[in-house]
């Protein structure tokens, strides 16, 4: 028994051994903090089961972080300590109970705490002497660390706030050691990697990583280049100052000119505390860096001396983490996922893992470049990662725990759930299917279709597009025109994101019926926009209908034809091809014409009476309902508004016109009766 846990102890303590040197040595970690933090607990359990066989040099005791060859050590004149983490409103309760213990308080006295973000950088300690700065280092191991003193000058603050001071502001005590976090902003942390993809250098896997790799650099200018903070938290020494309490430390921290953190909070009791840590959960994610948790420390400064240290933390604070956001885990599968616009996304299937308190079994790898930057492969063990409610991605592989067995995801160049084509368009990261019925796109596909500037089928929305494909009433557009009313009327829409559903009823669906009706005959530019040919965007599909100017003479255009028309290029000639010859497209065109899709030949170019109008219709109109008044003007590039304003540019007066006609008179603006309008619409050029 004791064998077998000696063996395991051993075991143990070599992988946080490696893991360490991964970590603060080599600055590219091997383990998630959740996964150290799982060894770490086993082998404390182990230690204190068995004592006889814990033994002084266990990382367990020790600071982890030997400081590195490559610079000058410099010893701690106080120990730089870690702190002990707990995980649960328990853990804080036990820390706080154990408090009042300690320190003989009534229970039910509350301590006063200050909590500050746990900042994902790195510890460092500056030395000043009769106010200048001296010596700069790393916390190393806690005793020892790395001279980094030139590179620690170089590094900012936060916002307007001074970073490494090189000499303090006002008062200069004969010593005084300020100590806080090194540590790179989120957004500089991603501009630093893109620049280090651009350039073909392996990248950072977090925040922490880079700002310690950043700030471990033997040249002082590669430092000096990358934007990193100081953050100062403590302060002591011989001759400084005694304070009453950490708060008021923090405050002249901030008047010798440092940077200190604005979130951090005074709490009278834990119980404030909980609350605390509990809005900051959601909140964290919002700050301009990382942090994984909280540092909770006793505010009363004596208190603090009367707790004192343990060998490794202190007894006056202890740290909350969240539950890690970040894990690693094995690549089962690869597999690109298809959008709702045709991405295909690359998305990893993990072993699953508990992120954030909720389990996860999937990470996307966002696109190929990424995939590929990352060397991501199936079989790999991972780095991934969730903040906030987005999807986890992964962040990157480990490629020290390769076995030799893992494989490369090759990208399809057929779209997995339709097996159309897939295209990556010009300047584009992604991949796309060409499909038009691909089921995994037609909700976008139809909502794209039906919206205002394509063929304006008025109330088909998202909620109607993804109520239609579910119920598989609808495989492709053309499907659309053939829904009896019944099927309209029954149909179940979601009312909210919650699940609850209504009938589309019979308003809504001969709303719709009837615009579908109408875009039977809606310009060609409006359809070939509508169909979602890759490339062809409003401008392009206007440009298209009026060179060839009907469908057929379109669908049958050849490639040189295309590369004719004003604006195309060769790419988007291709893709046009590509598109019409596609047996899907054109079986959707075939079953179109079927249902009497004809659009009407290309009106001519804007620029008439209405063309950037806005219209107000008011009274009824004898020859046209007010829907295809509404049409016929937006048609013509004018907006129709329901009042009248400054902004009115004209108004189109019906009979029993009410308050609106006395609006636009009192305005001055022009006024045309139902007469003078059909005029304007018949106009050429209108
Ligand atoms: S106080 C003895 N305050 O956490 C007190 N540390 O696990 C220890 N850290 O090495 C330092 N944010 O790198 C303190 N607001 C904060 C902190 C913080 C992050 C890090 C620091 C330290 C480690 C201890």
């Amino acid at each position: 028994m004791a064998a077998g846990a000696a063996r395991r102890m051993e075991d143990l303590k070599a992988r946080i051994r490696e893991a360490d040197r991964a970590y603060y040595v080599l600055d590219n970690p091997i383990l998630s903090d959740a996964e150290y933090d799982r060894l770490m607990r086993e082998l404390l359990a182990l230690e204190e089961e068995h004592p006889a066989l814990a033994t002084p040099d266990s990382p367990t005791r020790r600071v982890s972080g030997e400081p590195a060859e490559k610079f000058a050590k410099v010893a701690h004149r106080e120990p730089m300590l870690s702190l002990a983490n707990v995980v649960s409103d328990e853990e804080l309760d036990e820390f706080d109970a154990r408090v009042h213990r300690l320190l003989d308080l009534p229970p039910d006295g509350a301590v006063e705490y200050v909590c500050e973000p746990k900042l994902d950088g790195l510890a460092v300690e500056l030395v000043y002497v009769g106010g200048e700065l001296v010596e700069g280092s790393t916390r190393g191991d806690g005793s020892v660390g790395e001279d980094v003193s030139a590179n620690l000058r170089t590094v900012g603050g936060l916002g307007a706030n001074a970073g490494v001071l090189p000499r303090l502001r006002g008062a200069s005590p004969a010593r005084l050691e300020v100590r806080g976090e090194v540590l790179l902003q989120k957004e500089h942390f991603e501009a630093m990697n893109r620049l280090l993809a651009r350039q073909g250098e392996p990248l950072f896997a977090n925040p922490r990583n880079a700002a310690a790799g950043s700030l471990r650099q033997l040249d002082r200018r590669v430092t000096a280049a990358r934007p990193l903070s100081f953050i100062a938290y403590e302060a002591l020494g011989p001759g400084a100052p005694t304070w009453a309490t950490h708060s008021a430390k923090l405050a002249a921290l901030a008047a010798l000119g440092f940077a200190t953190n604005p979130e951090n909070r005074i709490c009278a009791g834990i119980a404030a505390v909980k609350r605390w840590k509990d809005e900051m959960a959601d909140r964290r994610f919002s700050l301009p860096y990382d942090t994984d948790g909280l540092v909770v420390k006793v505010n009363d400064l004596d208190l603090q001396r009367r707790l004192g240290a343990a060998s490794k933390f202190p007894r006056w604070a202890v740290a909350f983490k969240y539950p890690p956001q970040e894990e690693t885990t094995r690549v089962e599968r690869i597999w690109a996922s298809v959008g709702r616009t045709g991405v295909l996304t690359p998305v990893a299937e993990v072993t699953p893992v508990r992120l954030g308190g909720a389990t996860v079994s999937r990470a996307t790898l966002h696109n190929e470049d990424e995939l590929r930057r990352k060397d991501v492969r199936i079989g790999d063990m991972v780095l991934i990662r969730r903040a906030g409610e987005v999807i986890p991605e992964v962040v990157k592989s480990i490629p020290e725990r390769r076995t030799g067995a893992e494989r490369e995801f090759a990208f399809p160049d057929r779209c997995p759930e339709c097996g159309a084509r897939v295209v990556r368009e010009e300047g584009e990261k992604v991949y796309r299917c060409t499909g038009a019925a691909c089921p995994a796109q037609l909700v976008g596909r139809l909502t794209h279709f039906a919206q205002r500037r394509a063929l304006d089928v008025d109330g088909l929305g998202e909620a109607v597009a993804a109520a239609l494909v579910a119920n598989g009433h609808v495989k492709d557009f053309a499907d659309l025109y053939a829904l009896p009313a019944a099927t309209w009327e029954e149909m179940e829409i979601a009312e909210t994101k919650a699940g609850s559903t209504v009938k589309l009823g019979v308003p809504r669906a001969r709303r719709i019926r009837e615009a579908l009706e109408r875009s039977r005959t809606a310009v060609l530019r409006r359809l070939l926009f509508a169909l979602g040919i890759p490339q062809v965007g409003e401008a392009t599909a206007a440009t298209l209908a009026r060179h060839f100017g009907s469908l057929p003479r379109f669908l049958g255009a050849t490639e040189e034809e295309l590369l004719g028309v004003r604006d195309v290029g060769p790419e988007t000639a291709r893709e046009i091809r590509a598109w019409v010859e596609e047996p899907q497209n054109r079986h959707v065109m075939r079953k179109l014409a079927e249902a009497g899709v004809d659009p009407a030949p290309e009106e001519a170019p804007r620029g008439g009476a209405f063309a950037g109008k806005t219209v107000v219709l008011t009274g009824g109109l004898t020859g046209l309902s007010r829907d295809d008044a509404k049409a016929a003007i937006e048609r013509r590039g004018g907006k129709v508004s329901g009042s009248v304003s400054r902004k009115t540019d004209l108004v189109v007066e019906g009979q029993d016109a009410g308050s609106k006609a006395a609006k636009a008179r009192e305005l001055g603006v022009r006024i045309v009766g139902e007469e003078e309008f059909l005029r304007m619409l018949a106009e050429p050029g209108a």
